[in-house]
């Protein structure tokens, strides 16, 4: 166990709940594993680490994740009952962070469902894992921000950012992940009281996604589609066309994968 993160941090948090307590290793596979293993942790209770070995991201994918770069985070949630509202889980999420980190860039856009990109690239991503048995049972939020500005590998050099080089100065860590926690805990407390509709507007307003032409699959079909918004729900409000289709649809899952047009996801 290492304690740096977890020393530099709590003179840092401003968080009621969330963020505490927090356990910091100094190599793990996972946070997010961490964080579901941690039988006994609290609503807000908080895993960070220096590297992972095993970082995920959506879909499958590894998460780029070396020693000490960036940051690498995991919260467990224990909502009273998992209800519709928490399918847009996500969404509030993105928001959160995006707010934390405005005093670094005001400039990020999110992408539906949970990207947070600057100029296209991506600078966070987010990945929500619940473990439910019967009425007993947490979420798992995850997310990755990029902080400082090493090499990332060449499949992700085109596609990737981090807050050191939108700032063009260091950054630091446990300053930066106690602002995110800050901007996150009260869109949790919202999300959690009212649900997602009375975000939904400020959540529209920085998605980048509307408007967008945009491939993505709609009950097992690609599909090509317009983003036209996000309704209460979290939801994907899109108009689909091609092949003879021209409905408005709502996709409930999935990722937008960009094609050519005047505004491109
Ligand atoms: C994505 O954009 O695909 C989601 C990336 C989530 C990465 C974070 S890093 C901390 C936590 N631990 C993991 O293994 N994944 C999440």
């Amino acid at each position: 166990m290492s304690d740096d993160l977890a020393n530099a941090l709590a003179p840092r948090l401003g968080t009621r709940w969330l963020g505490r307590p927090h356990r910091h290793r100094a190599a793990t596979g996972s946070t997010n594993d961490d964080a579901a293993a941690w039988a006994d942790a609290p609503h807000g209770a908080l895993v960070t680490a220096d590297l992972q070995h095993a970082g995920r991201g959506r879909h499958g994918r590894v998460w780029f994740s070396p020693a000490g770069a960036h940051l690498y985070a995991s919260v467990v949630l224990r909502p009273a009952a998992v209800d519709a509202r928490w399918a847009a889980l996500g969404l509030a999420v993105g928001l959160g962070l995006r707010e934390g980190l405005r005093s670094w860039c005001d400039r990020i856009a999110l992408k539906w469902p949970n990207d947070l990109l600057v100029d296209g690239r991506k600078l966070a991503g987010i990945l929500c894992e619940a473990r439910w048995q019967g009425a007993a049972g947490h979420i798992v939020v995850g997310f990755g921000i990029n902080l400082h500005a090493t090499a990332f590998p060449p499949e992700l050099a085109d596609i990737g950012t981090t807050l050191e080089t939108l700032v063009g100065a260091p950054v630091d860590r446990a300053t930066v992940l106690a602002a995110v926690l800050g901007g996150l805990e009260p869109r949790l407390e919202q999300l959690a009281d009212h649900g997602f509709a009375g975000m939904r507007r400020a959540y529209e307003s920085v998605c980048s996604s509307i408007g967008a032409e945009a491939r993505v699959e709609i009950e097992g079909v690609p599909s090509d589609v317009v983003v036209l918004g996000v309704e209460d729900d979290g939801t994907l409000r899109v108009h689909r066309t091609g092949e003879g289709r021209d409905e408005i649809v709502r996709v409930t899952a999935g990722e937008l994968t960009a094609i050519d047009g005047p505004k491109s996801a």
